[in-house]
C-alpha cells in the first residue's frame, strides 16, 4: 500500500529492523565464544507502530556496524500481551541450572524480561541452548510478582564482590528504582529503593554498571535511568546518576542529574554483558512523542550507534570540572569512498568549504578542531556553520544545519525541513542547542572546540569535545532526498580557524 521509503531513509549503519516496528533495546550481550554482539528489541512484526502481541527482536553484528536480523527470539502467551524491556546474562557457572557440560560456558544464555499482561507486570526469566537464537521460558515463571501492573524492565549482572546476581528494575509510577539480589537467577531479594532525578510521568528502563574513569585505575557505579514523558526536551529522554555500589545499596556522589544527550532521539539506552573490555551500550533513536508517526515505511525506528562509555573530569565552567560520560562511537570496517581534508585553514564569508563527492551513499562524517579568534567585522552574532546538504540540486536541495555561535558559545542544530509535511508535527521540535566548555585553550586565551559528526541517511550523531557531551536527532527529507554534500562557512571574516577539518563520505 505505502511506499518503501528504505531507499532514501534508511539508515546504513544503524540498526533497523527490515520490517515492524522496533522500539527499546533489550537483552544486549557479547558472545565471547563466537565474537559476535547480539541486540534484541521491542518488536511488533505486524504492523509499523507499537502494538501487542510485542516480542523480542533479534539482530546481531560482528563488528557492532554492520547488522544482520535474525529470527523473532521470545514471544508472548497471548496476543493481548507484551514481552517487554529487559535484559540478558551470561550463567557461566549454571546458578540457574538451565545448563549441561555440553553448552559453552560463555554462550549460557538467561533473558531476564517484563511479562506485560493486562492484569500484571512480572519479571520472567528464559534460557537458550543455541546461542541466543531461540528461547525456553522457565516452567516456574514468573520470578518476581509483586501484584502491580507497573512493575518493569529488569536490567541483570553479576556482581562479584558479593558473589550474587544483581537485578535493577522499576516501580515504574512509584518513581522507584528497586535492586534485587538473587544466586540463581530465580529466587529474588529486595535489597534497597533508589529515586533521584527527574520524575517525570514514568521512570524506564534502568541500568547500573561500573564504568572507569580515564587516565586513572579508579571506577565508578553509574546508575542509567529513563524518563517519559517528561524530558525538559519534551517526550523521552536518559539521565544518568553517578556514585557506588556495594551489592545492596547505590548511593549517588552527589545530587546532580546528568542527562546523556542533548538531542531528542536517546532513549531507553543499555549496556552489553559479557563484553568485560570496555563499556558498550546503545539506546533506541527515538522519542514517544512521534516514534509511532514517523514517515518510514515498511519499519519504524533505528537504534543509535554502539558507543564506548568512560568517565573523565570535565569543566562545567571555567572554576568546576564535574564527572561526566565520555562517549565514543564505535565504527568499524567502513569503506571510505571519498575524502575533503583542511588544516589551519580560515573561514571567510565568500569562501565556504564544500564538498564535491561523486557517489551518494547518505553516509558522511566530519571531524574538526577550530579555534574562535576576534575576528574582524561587527556582525553579531558570529558563526560557524556547518550545513548538510541533500543530493538534489539548486532550488530543491534540502538542508539541515549546525554550527557554533560565537555570542552565546553554543553549539546549534536545526533538523527543520519544511517541505516535509510531517516536520510540522509540534512535538518534532526542530532546533536544538547545547553549551559546552572549550575543550581547551590555544595560546592567548584562544578558546579551541572540536566537532565529530556522523550522518547516516535519517539521523545525525554529534560528538562535541571528543564525547563530553553528544546530541542525537533523526531528521526527514522528502521523498528521494538523503544527505550528500557537506558546506561548511561563515558569516564573518577570519574568526573560525579549522586547525582540522576531515570530511568523508562512507559506504557499507
Ligand atoms: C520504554 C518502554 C518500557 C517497556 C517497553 C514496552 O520505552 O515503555 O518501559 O518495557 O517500552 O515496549
Amino acid at each position: 500500500t505505502e511506499q518503501d521509503t528504505s531507499a532514501y531513509n534508511r539508515p546504513l549503519i544503524h540498526l533497523t529492523p527490515n520490517v515492524g516496528w522496533m522500539n527499546d533495546p533489550n537483552g544486549l550481550f557479547y558472545d565471547k565464544k563466537t565474537s559476535l554482539w547480539h541486540a534484541y528489541y521491542q518488536y511488533n512484526p505486524n504492523d509499523t507502530i507499537w502494538g501487542e502481541p510485542l516480542y523480542w527482536g533479534h539482530s546481531s553484528s560482528k563488528d557492532l556496524t554492520h547488522w544482520e536480523e535474525h529470527q523473532v527470539a521470545i514471544g508472548p502467551q497471548n496476543d493481548d500481551e507484551g514481552i517487554f524491556s529487559g535484559s540478558i546474562v551470561i550463567d557461566h557457572n549454571n546458578t540457574s541450572g538451565f545448563f549441561d557440560e555440553s553448552i559453552d560456558k560463555d554462550q549460557r544464555v538467561v533473558a531476564i524480561y517484563t511479562n506485560s499482561t493486562p492484569k500484571t507486570q512480572t519479571q520472567d526469566i528464559a534460557y537458550s541452548l543455541d546461542g541466543g537464537e531461540t528461547f525456553t521460558k522457565y516452567d516456574k515463571n514468573p520470578v518476581i510478582d509483586v501484584n502491580s501492573t507497573q512493575f518493569r524492565d529488569p536490567k541483570v549482572f553479576w556482581h562479584g564482590d558479593t558473589d550474587q546476581w544483581i537485578m535493577v528494575v522499576l516501580k515504574s509510577q512509584e518513581y522507584k528504582i528497586q535492586i534485587f539480589g538473587s544466586r540463581d537467577l530465580k529466587t529474588w531479594d529486595l535489597h534497597s529503593n533508589f529515586t533521584s532525578g527527574y520524575l517525570g510521568n514514568q521512570y524506564e528502563c534502568p541500568g547500573l554498571i561500573k564504568i572507569p574513569i580515564e587516565n586513572t585505575n579508579e571506577f565508578k557505579w553509574v546508575m542509567f535511568l529513563a524518563i517519559n514523558p517528561g524530558s525538559p526536551n519534551g517526550g523521552s529522554t536518559n539521565q544518568y546518576f553517578i556514585g557506588d555500589f556495594d551489592g545492596f545499596e547505590f548511593k549517588q556522589d552527589d545530587s546532580v542529574t546528568r542527562f546523556m544527550d542533548a538531542g531528542k532521539d536517546f532513549y531507553a539506552f543499555q549496556t552489553f554483558s559479557d563484553n568485560e573490555k570496555d563499556v558498550v551500550g546503545l539506546a533506541w533513536a527515538s522519542n514517544w512523542q512521534y516514534a509511532n508517526v514517523v514517515p518510514t515505511n515498511p519499519w519504524r525506528s533505528s537504534m543509535s550507534l554502539a558507543r564506548k562509555y568512560t568517565l573523565d573530569y570535565v569543566h562545567q565552567n571555567a572554576e568546576t570540572k564535574i564527572l561526566t560520560l565520555i562517549q565514543t562511537p564505535i565504527l568499524n570496517n567502513l569503506n571510505v569512498t571519498d575524502k575533503v581534508e583542511k588544516s589551519n585553514h580560515l573561514l571567510t564569508k565568500n569562501n565556504t568549504i564544500i564538498t564535491d563527492f561523486g557517489s551518494s551513499t547518505g553516509l558522511l562524517d566530519f571531524n574538526t578542531t577550530f579555534k574562535v579568534l576576534q575576528g574582524s567585522g561587527s556582525n553579531s552574532s558570529p558563526k560557524l556553520e556547518i550545513l548538510i546538504h541533500s543530493q538534489a540540486s539548486n532550488s530543491s536541495t534540502e538542508s539541515i544545519k549546525l554550527g557554533f555561535d560565537t555570542s552565546v558559545s553554543a553549539f546549534y542544530f536545526n533538523r527543520d525541513i519544511p517541505k516535509v509535511e510531517f516536520n510540522s508535527n509540534p512535538y518534532f521540535t526542530n532546533k536544538f542547542s547545547t553549551y559546552v566548555e572549550p575543550a581547551h585553550y590555544f595560546e592567548n586565551d584562544i578558546p579551541v572546540y572540536k566537532i565529530y559528526g556522523i550522518v547516516d541517511k535519517n539521523i545525525i550523531e554529534l560528538y562535541f569535545n571528543d564525547g563530553t557531551q553528544t546530541m542525537t536527532n533523526t531528521f526527514f527529507m522528502s521523498e528521494g532526498n538523503y544527505p550528500h554534500q557537506i558546506e561548511i562557512g561563515s558569516n564573518v571574516d577570519g574568526q573560525f580557524e579549522l586547525q582540522s577539518l576531515l570530511v568523508r563520505e562512507l559506504n557499507k
